[in-house]
């Protein structure tokens, strides 16, 4: 069986981190999908929002991802609101999709060190925790619905390769069989 993995999650979750070492393990190419989405239309995604809004940006994000899911051999780094569009979600159904889950806490405070994302800009403190906690509680659900698998993403990034790889074996994916054939 053979499948594109996606990972999703929240935004800071690690989706470029493990989706870099993951398609380096599996010997598979890694697309980020917001750098896609900007190769696309030529704009950063603050540009987008900027300039076009959210419902466009969404709309291109689930049509660059309908797309990348034909090539079977990827691991797609999503964006974190990939899921909350039924575009997105539709899109997901084509690959194995891993869900980076991380505690509230963890995310505000790796997201307090960030910048260049339109949903959080200008927030920090207070303002900055009640909004991952308003979106999350919206996207917690989603994650968990399109997931076929789920890991603690709050782990060292080896670790959570690792986890990925047995969970994939162990509902039958075993990328060894490219390798053979
Ligand atoms: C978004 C997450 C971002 C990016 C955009 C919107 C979101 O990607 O797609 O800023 O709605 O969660 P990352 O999850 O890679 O930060």
């Amino acid at each position: 069986m053979r499948r594109p993995i996606a990972l999703v999650g929240f935004m800071g979750a690690g989706k470029t981190t493990v989706g870099k070492a993951l398609a380096r393990e599996l010997d598979r190419r890694f697309v980020d999908l917001d750098a896609e989405v900007s190769r696309r239309t030529n704009l950063s995604v603050p540009a987008i929002f900027d300039e076009r809004g959210e419902r466009a940006f969404r709309k291109i994000e689930a049509d660059a991802l309908a797309e990348v899911v034909a090539d079977l051999d990827t691991v797609i780094g999503c964006g974190g609101g990939v899921v909350t569009t039924a575009g997105g979600r539709r899109a997901l159904s084509k690959a194995l999709v891993v869900y980076l889950a991380m505690d509230e806490s963890a995310l505000v405070s790796r997201l307090a060190k960030t910048r260049g994302r339109p949903l959080l800009e200008g927030l920090e403190g207070d303002a900055l925790a009640a909004r991952v906690h308003k979106l999350l509680a919206k996207r917690r659900p989603l994650y968990a619905q399109v997931a076929d698998i789920a890991v603690d993403a709050a782990r060292p990034t080896a670790e959570v390769v690792k986890r990925i790889n047995r969970e994939m074996l162990a509902l039958g994916y075993d990328d060894r069989d490219r390798a053979r054939s």
